[in-house]
């Protein structure tokens, strides 16, 4: 029998509620987001804002969360936040976030979502979050040491969830511990206190991992992501200059040709063709034919998007705007939230 946290019953219980979804849209409240590090990419788009649209367009009830706090987690400055926050909003809207269906918010803005952290706190033992491996993961890639924050983030993230009540939580694979994390708290909260929180699950992503241009993991740091906020030009450049192989003739090889596989993976999820049939159709026309196509494919792709996006970069009132009434609403349901938790809890004065 494999246990409730393998990762098989996260991937049957996710996969159960991909199908109930298109039916029962009114059952689920999503509750997502970002860390607002940096400029999202071709990688996020794929393989998840995409995915937030069409929770959006079902009728789920969506949230979508930039997790500032987030950000000091593993490195020791805010620098430049206020503008990766405002761009990252930018980059939601052009990519088809309606703020009149998904509430945006940054979880800074709520103090009533922040206060959940300590009756959560208490339903955690120190064993359990020094096991969590993202956690330790996170620590070895930064290179930062263990700060108490580092340490009990996943219990804050529990608190971004469960403030207004998600029940599917769109992620990667790697954030499957910190949604087990937040099954227990809403359990044992539930069991001590009384009925607040929902069962809450992961929703894993059915596209395959995008590779960066190379091949790699994509990453900014790679210098191999393409951003949605780049211009055509830009774009066009990063392609030229990333690497391949020696071999005129295009195949599409993963394992053996990482590169030209990666600049292949791009082309065809951006025009929806199958990487066999991009890589037969360029043959002998070698890696420049390739980058070529691969230009044109993913510029064409990314047009209205970020057609959109310049139109947020000249109206930068309106994008406060809305981030104001995200943060208005979430402290709402925040709110409300907590005073059912200090209700449950008998702290009634
Ligand atoms: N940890 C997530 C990331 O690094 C961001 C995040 C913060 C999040 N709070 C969340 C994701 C709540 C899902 C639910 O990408």
């Amino acid at each position: 029998m494999p246990n409730e946290g393998s990762y098989e019953v996260a991937v049957e219980r996710s996969n159960r509620i991909r199908a109930d979804l298109p039916i029962h849209p009114e059952s689920y409240t999503m509750l997502t987001g970002d860390r607002p590090t940096g400029r999202l990419h071709l990688g996020h788009y794929f393989g998840t804002l995409k995915g937030r649209v069409e929770l959006q367009n079902l009728g789920v009830r969506t949230n979508v969360l930039i997790a500032d706090y987030q950000v000091i987690t593993d490195r020791d400055t805010t620098a430049n936040i206020q503008d990766n926050v405002y761009n990252m909003l930018m980059d939601y809207l052009a990519c088809g976030i309606d703020p009149d269906k998904t509430m945006i918010y940054t979880h800074s803005a709520v103090p009533a979502c922040n206060q959940l952290m300590l009756p959560f706190l208490s339903l955690v033992s120190e064993a359990e979050l020094q096991r969590n491996p993202t956690v330790k993961a996170e620590m070895e890639a930064s290179g930062h040491e263990l700060t108490g924050l580092l340490l009990t983030y996943p219990v804050h993230q529990a608190c971004d969830i469960l403030f207004c009540k998600g029940n599917v939580v769109p992620v990667g694979r790697d954030q499957l511990p910190h949604i087990e994390l937040t099954r227990t708290i809403a359990r044992k909260f539930n069991n001590r206190y009384g009925k607040v929180f929902p069962e809450v699950d992961a929703l894993l992503s059915d596209t395959p991992l995008l590779p960066g241009l190379d091949g790699r993991k994509m990453s900014k740091s790679y210098g191999n992501a393409i951003s949605i906020s780049m211009t055509a030009e830009e774009t066009a450049k990063l392609i030229k200059k990333s690497k391949t192989d020696g071999e005129r003739m295009i195949t599409f090889d993963p394992e053996a040709r990482p590169e030209v596989s990666g600049l292949i993976s791009t082309a065809a999820i951006c025009t929806g063709r199958s990487e066999v049939e991009i890589a037969e159709e360029i043959g002998m026309g070698g890696a420049g034919q390739l980058k070529k196509y691969v230009t044109e494919a993913v510029n064409e792709y990314l047009a209205p998007i970020r057609e959109r996006r310049h139109q947020f970069e000249g109206d930068l009132a309106y994008v406060r705007d809305v981030l104001a009434e995200g943060n208005r609403r979430a402290n709402e349901i925040a709110e409300a939230t907590l005073a059912e938790v200090r209700e449950a809890m008998g702290m009634r004065y």
